[in-house]
């Protein structure tokens, strides 16, 4: 009996954010060790890279660089998407059927967050994906609900003098993004939307974002539907060059 071997699933990183953040940059930073001019994007793209030398794979601790096994498990897919509003169908498309997603790194530009509209338009975008990341979770039948997915915000753009510091951008976006489950409840609720079918706040409760109750949403409550989100800052060009060390170390402990 011949049977066709099975393509081993490659782990996938999703690269997702607002325009002009350094997506494409991060993209060719890792694919070619050198940021080329980026345009902005228009349509996804899917590259194969390597880690580079200096990092270790979490399941390869006890291997050494040379190895097989070490080698293989460096190598991992980045899909860049495109974060004009008008063409987020692709990354949400990649959200509703994350197979071999490893991770989430939502880039965003540290100087554009520290004032509107920058940090609403950021907001806005990152609520949608954790909650569909949050719907994921919630509509698995099975007991062991599905993989978990872990996110990265890379602060990025620090050699900006105008950029916050990243433990401002995690308050910033947990602030903003407290008003947008807000906003987003009360557009509910007046377009009579939870009161539809008798089923009296179901999609309330199903479109809220966190813990419910009196309290302000922060990143911990992600835990609960098996997403840890971590902010760790960068840049990509500009500085004294580009440093990008903590969010490749983030990556290397997902592989
Ligand atoms: P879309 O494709 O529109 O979604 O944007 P993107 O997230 O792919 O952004 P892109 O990588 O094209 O970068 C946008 C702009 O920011 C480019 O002009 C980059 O050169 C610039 N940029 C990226 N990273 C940095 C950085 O660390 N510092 C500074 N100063 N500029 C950066
Ligand atoms: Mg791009």
């Amino acid at each position: 009996v011949y049977r066709k071997a099975t393509p081993t699933a490659q782990p996938t990183f999703l690269l997702i954010g607002p325009s002009g953040g350094g997506k494409t940059a991060f993209l060719t930073l890792t694919e070619r060790k050198a940021v080329a001019q980026t345009h902005t994007s228009t349509a996804p793209l899917t590259v194969e890279v390597t880690l580079p030398d200096g990092y270790t794979p979490n399941s390869s601790a006890f291997r050494s660089p040379g190895d097989p096994a070490f080698e293989r498990a460096r190598r991992f897919l980045l899909v860049d998407t495109p974060g004009h509003g008008k063409l987020r169908r692709f990354a949400t498309a990649r959200l509703a059927n994350p197979a071999n997603v490893r991770g989430i790194i939502f880039v965003v530009d540290a100087a554009f967050v520290a004032e509107e509209p920058g940090l609403n338009a950021t907001a806005e975008y990152l609520h949608d994906v954790l909650l569909a990341l949050q719907k994921r979770s919630s509509s698995t039948k099975t007991t062991k609900g599905p993989k978990e997915i872990p996110v990265l915000i890379a602060a990025n753009k620090l050699d900006l003098f105008t950029a916050l510091p990243p433990h401002l951008v995690k308050l910033q976006l947990e602030k903003a993004i407290n008003q947008v489950r807000k906003s987003r409840a009360k557009g509910l609720r007046d377009s009579g939307a939870a009161l539809a079918e008798g089923d009296e706040g179901l999609d309330e409760e199903r479109e809220w974002l966190g813990e419910g109750g009196e309290g302000d949403f922060d990143f911990t409550q992600m835990e609960e539907v098996g997403t840890a989100v971590s902010v760790l800052g960068g840049n990509l060009i500009g500085g004294k060059g580009s440093d990008a060390k903590a969010w490749l170390e983030w990556i290397a402990e997902q592989l």
